[in-house]
């Protein structure tokens, strides 16, 4: 399992969909509701990712090593600010993914001058509201839902650097973990039956 000493946040891309897709069906009812705002169908979730666009909006994850999904945040660009929607696995939860997705995500807006962000969830949602306040993000609610907000500062050469240095340790990740995967499959129908 990951941990936070090892969150690796890879930007997605399409041949991410599949895993995409498999890490929001894995997600129950109540985190769907919590997610999206409303109970969202399996038909639902489908259309969703169908109709991500991964060279507009950023889509960031954290994969554990068998390139399976265990956190996902979507930026979501809209005029002169982006949403941001983030969901970690239930077994992933409290180890920090959720925050190093929404830092990730951050500073892709900030090296896109964007300049604010928001998070529209519902008011119940504890962990949600902690992350966000954690953050910095101001927090604005009303009634049932609440919107945080930030303004975001202007690109600078250490943003520019960070988000540079931790893509390409992303990519040579990701292609290891690709290579032992591919391995390990040659493996299972090569190896001699017992
Ligand atoms: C919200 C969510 C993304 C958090 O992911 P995560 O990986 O557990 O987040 P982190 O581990 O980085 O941080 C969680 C923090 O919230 C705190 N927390 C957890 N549950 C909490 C609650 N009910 N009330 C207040 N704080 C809570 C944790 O103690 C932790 O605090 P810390 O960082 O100060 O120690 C995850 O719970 C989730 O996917 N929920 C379902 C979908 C959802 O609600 N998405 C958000 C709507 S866009």
């Amino acid at each position: 399992m990951t941990t936070i000493a090892t969150a690796l946040t890879a930007r997605l891309r399409e041949i991410d969909r599949c895993a995409l897709e498999a890490h929001f069906l894995s997600l129950g009812g109540e985190d769907r509701r919590l997610r999206f705002g409303s109970s969202i169908s399996e038909d639902g979730l489908r259309e969703y990712v169908a109709r991500i666009d991964f060279e507009h909006d950023g889509i960031f994850g954290v994969h554990d090593d068998e390139m399976e999904l265990l956190a996902v945040i979507h930026v979501a660009f809209s005029d002169d600010s982006a949403e941001l929607g983030l969901s970690v696995v239930p077994e992933a939860r409290g180890m920090g993914l959720g925050s190093a997705l929404l830092v990730r995500a951050m500073t892709h807006l900030r090296n896109r001058g964007t300049p604010e962000v928001f998070v529209h969830c519902l008011t119940e949602n504890g962990a949600m509201m902690h992350l966000a306040h954690k953050h910095g993000m101001r927090i604005i609610p009303a009634g049932d839902e609440t919107d945080a907000r930030l303004a975001i500062d202007p690109p600078d050469a250490h943003s520019l650097f960070a988000e540079w240095l931790n893509d390409s340790h992303a990519s040579a990740v990701q292609r290891l973990r690709r290579n032992a995967r591919f391995s390990r499959a040659l493996l299972g129908i090569f190896a001699p039956a017992r």
